[in-house]
């Protein structure tokens, strides 16, 4: 049993943002000039400050602007080593492909566990003070049974969405025998890390695995119980999209590379097409059209997908930077994707709002509008966040 934790008292916030469009104004529903109290973790009252309930704690806002906590949906914390070298030759002018994932996986292969948690536990806390409250990890840097296992018991000391990415890339020593190495992850490997995440991924791609084997890989996936995502379409445009779709995907990640028919099928669906311009930014690489999604109805989040090869950042507020500048969201699409749309991307209907029910994750801005997140590029803005009404950072 949970132990209680008290109610707190969130005093004099001069904007916040519920994402609750019938709480207050604009789709974001932003009410000015009220208090909020969140009791035993869940958000139980928001109104004036001159009728508020008394509460164990209180928490001055000063006028300050309170947004919902980042929702990071995506990202891969569990490796060990970095891959600087590659960055700067790409930033000389060689191409990003998967083949740097092989380093990370000989790095990851060789160090402690307690090491890669202290990695994974370092980079959870960077991202805590930058104000998220959520985060969804992954293993994919082990590929054989032994290493994703403990990479994924690893992954659950730090995160609340575990996913198993054992089709990250086919393993270096099954070069030429992928069909041997697709047994492996949706039979032996699959018995071993199902039972300790709550995801199965698939990277979809040239040099990667193709739609046949990505589909074999996520029914098993789904017939031992796990919610499915796909790294989709990152680097060329190609059937991960669709086949995220087709099989009810929560999210098809990156969907850098889209046509026509990917973007309508999203948008018939109940799959999330999640942005990670911090691996466009990283490997100097066009962005995802946002507005196109956008404009035709996609539910789209916006999450780091913090590694060390292609995007080795945890701030979701340089990620809404990106997502304003570069892909032409609006300061409120932005936010709303970072918060809510993480939320629906990870099936969590108790995250991403502020409003009576939800989970009390909260972020107090050193600011007065939520638009200086990306207005003030590249200043930590985050001066208070709060999960489930206790105080983190
Ligand atoms: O999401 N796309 C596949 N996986 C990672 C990159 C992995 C790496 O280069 O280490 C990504 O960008
Ligand atoms: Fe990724």
């Amino acid at each position: 049993m949970r132990p209680p934790v008290g109610s707190l008292l969130v005093r004099g916030i001069g904007q916040l943002v519920t994402n609750h469009p019938g709480l207050g104004a604009g789709p974001l529903g932003v009410m000015r000039d009220v208090d909020l109290v969140v009791d035993d973790g869940i958000v139980a009252w928001i109104g004036p400050s001159a009728t508020s309930p008394a509460a164990d704690e209180v928490l001055e806002a000063a006028g300050r602007c309170v947004i919902p906590g980042f929702v990071d949906s995506h990202t891969h914390l569990v490796f060990a080593g970095d891959r600087a070298e590659e960055f700067t030759a790409r930033m000389a002018g060689t191409r990003y492909d998967t083949g740097g994932i092989a380093a990370t996986v000989a790095a990851t292969r060789a160090a402690s566990s307690s090491r890669l948690m202290e990695t994974a536990a370092r980079l959870k806390r960077e991202a805590e003070a930058q104000g998220t409250t959520t985060l969804e990890t992954k293993s994919g840097y082990g590929l054989t049974v032994a290493d994703e296992s403990r990479c994924l018991e690893v992954a659950e000391t730090i995160a609340e969405e575990v996913t198993y990415l054992g089709a990250h890339v086919v393993a270096p020593e099954f070069r030429g025998r992928e069909e041997e190495y697709v047994a492996l992850v949706t039979g032996p490997m699959l018995d071993a890390c199902a039972p300790k995440a709550a995801w199965c991924d698939v990277f979809c791609e040239k040099g990667a695995f193709g739609p046949d084997a990505a589909r074999e890989i996520l029914r098993a996936g789904r017939a031992r119980g796990l919610g499915l995502r796909v790294h989709a379409n990152q680097l060329s445009k190609g059937p991960g999209v669709q086949l995220a779709v087709e099989m009810g995907a929560a999210s098809a990640d990156h969907c850098t590379h889209l046509d026509g028919a990917d973007i309508d099928a999203l948008a018939g669906s109940e799959t999330v097409a999640t942005l990670l311009p911090g691996a466009e930014f990283s490997t100097r690489s066009p962005y995802p059209d946002a507005r196109r999604l956008l404009d035709s109805g996609v539910v789209v989040a916006l999450a780091t997908d913090c590694n060390p090869g292609t995007s080795y950042t945890t701030s979701m507020p340089f990620v809404i930077s990106l997502a304003v500048r570069e892909m032409h969201m609006t300061p409120d699409e932005a936010l709303f994707a970072a918060t809510a749309g993480g939320a629906r991307a990870l099936r969590r209907g108790d995250l991403g709002a502020l409003a009576p029910g939800f989970r009390g994750d909260l972020v107090m801005l050193d600011a007065p509008g939520a638009a200086h997140l990306a207005y003030r590029p590249g200043v930590n803005l985050v001066a208070v966040v709060v999960r489930a009404g206790r105080l983190v950072s």
